[in-house]
């Protein structure tokens, strides 16, 4: 059982030791601070998404039209937020969602091995992205005692996806995320209007320039040339022709826990469960690939179909609020995504912890105040919507 809220209380009493915060508490001062330490077209890249953008806005808005009900005098004064998640014993049902440039984005970068310290110093475990800045070996190195996640972008060469998920194993990442949702690029007029995309000027390819079967593809005169890598990079990357008859193949390429993201729909769920996958991942991408489809209102169905299958969750979650709210909507764990991504473009590793510990300590509080002493006490009915 941990007290996620004694965050708050250390940071009133460094401010009577004469020590200012210089970290935001809210999601708008974070994104507004974040913006000012990146450049104009990675901050598109992270904070733009499909369209018009609707979107990703309405992930953000679907959380603030539902309220909580509060319960008075029923002893919330100790709250357990545990959760046992394909073997891992986690002390938080949060886990940072995978971010394929978290590496540039962060001030020192080296953000996916800032995020794996932030796991390590927090508990939260990372789903670390295909498309790190350095190699996944050397990112679960830097996990201390916090389990990893390994998400794969299924590359349209076999060899190089065995290839990458028995890295994975190897390097003691503990679930296997593969995504769904992005077997080619959605419309994103911000990336257009640079003209600029940051895999495409070598950015979080390291997964791939440390990979035997990649570099073997490369003619050998061109194995040292970035420009060859991308070349290569690019014509890997997507899978358009990736389908539910692949299953069979991807779940007998690893002994880990298989979990599928990008799911947003019941038959989908029913399609993954028979190809006997380990958890449903339900996301939209956070409004940056395939435009208008609501994450948090398909969540429900997801939960109902998805039975006795861990349900994950990301998309618009920007403060402790939303993820109980989550939570009662019957996701099992739910995954942060911009906001850590930000606290990491503000302060590497140190930026991260205050943004999830932060989460934390609200998370804690919203439960505490409003009456609920275990996540297993959140249900659907304690929520209501606000209009
Ligand atoms: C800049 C950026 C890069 C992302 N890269 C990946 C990725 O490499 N793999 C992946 O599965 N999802 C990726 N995502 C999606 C996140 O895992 C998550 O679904 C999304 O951020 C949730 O929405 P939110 O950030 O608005 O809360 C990325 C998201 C952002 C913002």
């Amino acid at each position: 059982m941990s007290n996620f809220s004694d965050f708050q209380l250390g940071v009133y009493l460094e401010g009577i030791l004469g020590q200012a915060p210089t970290m935001p508490f809210t999601f708008s001062e974070l994104e507004a601070q974040a913006q000012e330490a990146v450049v104009p077209d990675l901050w598109d890249y992270v904070a733009g998404g499909a369209g018009d953008e609707h979107t990703q806005q309405g992930n953000v808005a679907a959380f603030e039209r539902l309220g909580i009900r509060p319960r008075m005098l029923v002893g919330a004064g100790q709250r357990d937020q545990s959760v046992d998640l394909f073997g891992m014993s986690l002390p938080s049902p949060v886990f940072m969602a995978p971010i394929g440039v978290l590496g540039v984005l962060s001030s020192d970068g080296h953000g996916d091995i800032a995020a794996a310290k932030a796991a390590a110093a927090t508990g939260v475990p990372l789903v670390g992205s295909t498309l790190m800045q350095d190699p996944l070996e050397e990112v679960a190195a830097n996990l201390g005692q916090t389990p990893g996640m390994f998400q794969l972008y299924t590359p349209n060469d076999r060899e190089l996806a065995v290839s990458l998920i028995s890295r994975a194993e190897s390097a003691g990442y503990r679930a296997l995320v593969v995504t769904l949702d992005t077997w080619t690029l959605g419309y994103r007029p911000r990336d257009l209007r640079h003209g600029t995309f940051p895999q495409l000027g070598g950015a979080g390819l390291a997964n791939y320039t440390s990979d035997e079967v990649f570099l073997r593809r490369l003619p050998a005169e061109r194995r040292d040339d970035p420009a060859a890598a991308v070349e290569q990079w690019a014509g890997v990357f997507g899978n358009p022709t990736l389908s539910w008859a692949d299953l069979d193949w991807l779940r007998g390429s690893t002994s880990l826990p298989l979990i599928l993201k990008g799911i947003c729909a019941a038959e989908d769920v029913r399609q993954a469960r028979d190809a006997g996958v380990d958890g449903i991942y339900c996301s939209n991408h956070g409004g940056r690939q395939a435009a208008s489809a609501p994450a948090l209102t398909f969540l429900p169905e997801v939960v109902a179909a998805a039975g006795d299958l861990p349900v994950l969750f990301d998309s618009g979650v920007r403060s402790g609020v939303d993820i109980v709210k989550a939570l009662a909507l019957g996701a099992t764990a739910v995954g942060i995504g911009r906001p850590y991504g930000y606290g990491a473009a503000l302060g590497a590793t140190d930026g991260i912890v205050h943004v999830l510990k932060s989460l934390l300590a609200e998370m804690d509080l919203t439960m505490a105040l409003n009456g609920y002493a275990s996540i297993t006490e959140l249900h659907p009915d304690i929520l209501l919507p606000v209009p």
